[in-house]
């Protein structure tokens, strides 16, 4: 992919076009399904503490491989309903790809190259997820576990589109406000001449042509028919002079560029990123970092429950029960046992772990594509973007490699700030973290003066990158099926003796938390049902 991508573009990278989301959306389109309130969180029983207790049943021990947060939910529920559950992670900290970056912060990656974050105290990267939709679960696991949010600007009129390759308008930065007026604009205006001339009489009746040559002159701001319905330009494009007091009553920027240059410059394909179901505004993040929801799992869970720096070497499933080998946090070879095991690693990093559980489930764990996905925090000396460019949060779309510049929704007016200075996957996030940290760093701050100017290097304190791809223990942003039918991923949604799986990458919302959340409670439904009915 070589520019950020549209939403098509998008939902291919999260694997998840053509998926249960657009069939939804359809669907929904044709009244046949739930509406998006009414479908937003899974229906959910927990086990319940009483169930186990009350048949006389003793606490069954599980297994959970992996503290992100499928393996902590689960942990978490399980542990509710007075399951015996043990969670082994391979790093030294909860949450997998939830991962906040602060000061002290270190990485060594996959090609040995070390990092060592050094953001100045209260900033930070969410490195990992750093946006969640108001329909998703992720929101009842902050309400039950005390995890404070704050909004998440996903989109920002004020911030800016820059295409490199667009025609006239190349090279320049446009607000996002200016270039939406200037698309709505003109498609209002090919639009109502098209009504008016009678071109769409075989579809609208008189009374549906006023109606949408009304609804035109709204959306585009165009003019009226004795202006043969131009797109000239108005306020919504912005001000070169802000009105003011007295006299001043500003100046509007203008006049729009032409028809064929804004057409050309292929701004309006960025519009419809904010009309997915998972990316609409408004959004929401944890105050503090994201991992304030990894780190509230974990407390809830219990750290007497979860040992970090254990990696599983061997999972065997027995006649009764598994058996997990692992090393230690001293590098000790260790061996459990357990009545279960749930394992919530991504695929590709699971299928390198020897088992018995058959040569389809061998199969079906390296089916799954690992996407290349990169991020870098840059650190500021100012928060010049807010001062000088007015931009409060939010994300400049680009078509250079960084994909995506992110403005920072926490601390506002504070001295310092944190942007993401890329955002990206496929072919971009792929030639990045095939570079040292500092070449990143090079490359990304190049890009970003073409947008900002000079003060993008100037004012720059410190930076971090990852390339989920090149992380141990991770190995990707995360994965993509060819096919959802072909058996893999239904072979995998099934428990193999008594292990089972859990992550986002077994669930239809696929790099969300919200997608691990789902799969962990659908496993321990299951495996409740099963205890229960044993
Ligand atoms: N959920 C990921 C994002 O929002 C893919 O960027």
């Amino acid at each position: 992919m070589k520019t950020g991508g549209t939403r098509r573009d998008f939902l291919k990278a999260v694997g998840v076009a053509g998926g249960a989301g657009v069939l939804y959306e359809t669907m929904g389109a044709l009244g046949l399904a739930p509406t998006p309130a009414q479908a937003a969180v899974q229906d959910f029983a927990p086990p319940r503490a009483a169930d186990l207790k009350v048949s006389g049943r003793g606490a069954p021990k599980v297994l959970v491989l992996g503290a992100g947060i499928a393996g902590l939910t689960t942990a978490y529920e399980l542990g509710k309903a007075g399951y015996a559950c043990r969670v082994l992670e391979a790093k030294g900290r909860p949450g997998g790809r939830n991962w906040t970056v602060r000061g002290g912060t270190e990485l060594r990656d996959l090609d040995g190259q070390v990092q060592r974050a050094s953001f100045s105290k209260g900033e930070y990267m969410n490195a990992g997820p750093a946006r969640i939709a108001q329909s998703m679960v992720t929101l009842d696991y902050c309400r039950e576990l005390g995890v404070a949010l704050e909004p998440f600007v996903n989109q920002n009129a004020d911030a800016y589109i820059h295409h490199d390759n667009a025609g006239a308008l190349s090279g320049k930065s446009t607000r996002w406000r200016t270039a939406k007026a200037d698309v709505y604009g003109y498609v209002s205006e090919l639009l109502a001449k098209a009504t008016d001339r009678g071109a769409l009489d075989a579809e609208l009746s008189s009374q549906d042509k006023e109606r949408v040559l009304a609804f035109l002159r709204d959306f585009g701001a165009i003019g009226g028919k004795d202006q043969n319905f131009a797109y000239t330009g108005t306020s919504r494009r912005g001000y070169t002079v802000e009105p003011g007091a007295g006299d001043e009553a500003g100046a509007v920027l203008g006049p729009p560029p032409s028809m064929t240059d804004v057409f050309a410059s292929l701004y309006g394909r960025r519009f419809s990123f904010e009309f997915g179901y998972d990316q609409a505004m408004m959004m929401l993040q944890p105050v503090g970092g994201m991992d304030r929801i990894a780190y509230a799992l974990a407390e809830a869970v219990g750290s007497e429950r979860i040992s970090y720096r254990c990696e599983v070497k061997r999972i065997t499933d027995l006649a009764e029960g598994v058996e997990v080998t692992y090393t230690d946090a001293g590098g000790r070879e260790r061996v459990e046992r357990a009545d279960y095991c749930v394992a919530t690693l991504q695929p590709m990093v699971l299928a390198k772990i020897p088992h018995n559980l058959g040569a389809d489930v061998k199969a079906a764990l390296t089916y799954p594509v690992a996407s290349p996905v990169g991020k870098m925090g840059l650190e500021y000396t100012s928060r010049w973007w807010e001062e000088r460019d007015r931009i409060y949060g939010g994300i400049t779309p680009t078509d250079l490699d960084v994909a995506q510049i992110w403005y920072p929704s926490y601390g506002f007016h504070s001295k310092r700030g944190t942007l993401i200075g890329y955002y990206h996957f496929g072919a971009n996030a792929t030639a990045y973290g095939q570079l040292t940290p500092a070449q990143r760093v090079e490359r990304a701050v190049a890009a970003g003066v073409k947008i900002h100017g000079e003060v993008y290097r100037s004012k720059l304190a410190s930076t971090f990158s990852v390339a989920w791809h090149r992380t141990p223990h991770i190995e990707g942003g995360w994965v993509s099926w060819p096919s959802r039918t072909s058996g893999e991923y239904a072979l995998l949604n099934k428990p193999a003796g008594h292990v089972y799986f859990a992550g986002d990458w077994l669930s239809y919302f696929i790099a969300w938390q919200s997608g691990a959340f789902d799969s962990a409670r659908k496993v321990v439904t299951e495996l409740h049902e099963r205890v229960m009915a044993a």
